[in-house]
């Protein structure tokens, strides 16, 4: 099962999530990292290809709803990549834009990093960034993860310099600790 948290459930994208993808996948401004926005063939390539990794690994990205509204916000995940030559597992978040700045996507992937190591007793977990989305690599710092290597990713035949951030079973249990007490900021 995938992760609930205070204000998120997390579990599996279906069909019926097709517009809500869109509305994240054919924004601009979201896809900016990877891009530019997805034409119709590469949203559905790209549900497709959660629904092979429910079936082949039993994860990956998955939808995050609001428990207050049940509307779908974001999605985030644990999916094997192929990053910097090492087949790992990784922590992905992607979320609509009208719900940035509210503190969801770390919620998420924290809830995700948390699952990649308990459920599938994961030795390390990484997060990919690309080198300009300094948003999504505030996301990895606030998970505890550390730039491990720097490497030339080519997406949609465009060289991408990324950060391979990661966080290993120590590190992440001290993390945990840490985030287990409360922000008086918040
Ligand atoms: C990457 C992405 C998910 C990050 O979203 P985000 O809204 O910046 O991240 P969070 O949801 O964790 O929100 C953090 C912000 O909310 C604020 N916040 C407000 N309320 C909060 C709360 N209750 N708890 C925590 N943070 C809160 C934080 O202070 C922080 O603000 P800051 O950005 O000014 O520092 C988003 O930019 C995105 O979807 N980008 C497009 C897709 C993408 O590039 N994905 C990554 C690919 S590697």
């Amino acid at each position: 099962m995938p992760p609930r948290t205070e204000r998120l459930i997390l579990r599996q994208l279906t069909v019926e999530d097709r517009p809500a993808l869109n509305a994240m996948l054919q924004d601009p401004r979201t896809m900016t990292a990877y891009e530019g926005p997805f034409s119709e063939a590469e949203v559905t390539e790209w549900l497709d290809r959660q629904f092979d990794r429910y079936r082949d690994d039993g994860h990956g990205l998955w939808a995050v709803v609001l428990r207050q509204t049940g509307a779908l916000i974001g999605q985030c995940g644990v999916s094997w990549q192929d990053i910097d030559g090492r087949h790992v597992l990784e922590v992905g978040y992607l979320f609509n834009r009208a719900r940035w700045g509210q503190g969801y996507a770390t919620e998420a992937a924290r809830a995700s990093r948390d699952w990649a190591f308990t459920e599938l007793r994961a030795d390390e977990v990484f997060a990919q960034v690309r080198d300009t989305n300094i948003a999504s690599m505030n996301v990895a710092i606030r998970l505890g993860m550390t730039i491990r290597s720097q490497f030339v990713k080519r997406y949609r035949g465009v060289d991408m310099p990324h950060n391979a951030f990661a966080i290993d079973r120590a590190a992440w249990t001290v993390q945990v600790a840490r985030e287990s007490v409360p922000d008086p900021s918040r």
